[in-house]
């Protein structure tokens, strides 16, 4: 079973992917992970998030892999730990340019097609998990939250200070534009999904409303 959680950035995916996968039994595949790796890779090898074709060859040839740990699931290049590499502000402002391109999404696609092949029950977040990657996924939810309110869900999850909370809600809607408006792929509601609008509600809320149509 295949069930895709979509929606822009803070809007409660992960957590709430993370939460379903530990209630049902079945592996969190988290696909913003596997852009921030590619966007970390070009980072450290000066590759501009606009230059295409070599950003085609990173793709190519990443080896990206998870592990669930204590404290979440960690994320791993070619073996090394970039857990938290991958959160970095620096990733955040190159990510929504790097995962435009059609040669990354192609390779990223097919990867997590086959990680997902290889499980019985897989909860896979991201912007077109239901409408692009898994379009016959058995169920499709897309979870939405007020803006200043995803701005402090990130402001709190980067540990900044409440003060800066005005500049993460512009960080997050400037991110959230560009990955709704690019050719390929863009953040859309899938067809057959279930909205969900969390601005009000608690992890626990959210997942027993995804639970009540699950069964
Ligand atoms: O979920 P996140 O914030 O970690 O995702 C980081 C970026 O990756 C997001 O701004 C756009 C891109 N992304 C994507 O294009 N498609 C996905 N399925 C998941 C993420």
């Amino acid at each position: 079973m295949i069930i895709t959680l979509d929606g822009p950035a803070g809007s409660g995916k992960s957590s709430t992917a993370r939460a379903l996968a530990k209630k049902l039994g079945g592996v969190y595949l988290d696909t913003g992970a596997m852009y921030r790796a590619v966007t970390l890779l070009a980072l450290e090898r000066g590759v501009n998030p606009d230059d295409a074709g070599k950003l085609d060859a990173i793709a190519a040839a990443i080896v990206i892999d998870f592990k669930e740990a204590e404290g979440g699931q960690m994320v791993f290049i070619d073996g090394r730990d970039v857990t938290a590499a991958i959160r970095a502000p620096e990733v955040d402002a190159s990510v929504s340019a790097v995962s435009a391109h059609p040669g990354v999404r192609k390779k990223m696609v097919a990867l997590q097609r086959g990680i997902a092949q290889k499980h019985k029950t897989v909860i896979v977040e991201g912007r077109d998990t239901g409408s692009v990657v898994f379009p016959n996924a058995e169920h499709k939810f897309f979870l939405k939250a007020s803006s200043s309110e995803r701005g402090k869900r990130r402001a709190l999850q980067m540990g900044q200070a409440a003060e800066n909370v005005q500049g993460v809600v512009k960080q997050i809607i400037d991110r959230d534009s560009k990955d709704s408006s690019r050719l390929i792929s863009p953040l859309v509601v899938p067809a057959g999904a279930v909205e969900i609008d969390n601005s009000h509600l608690s992890l626990d809320e959210t997942l027993d409303k995804i639970i009540q149509f699950l069964a």
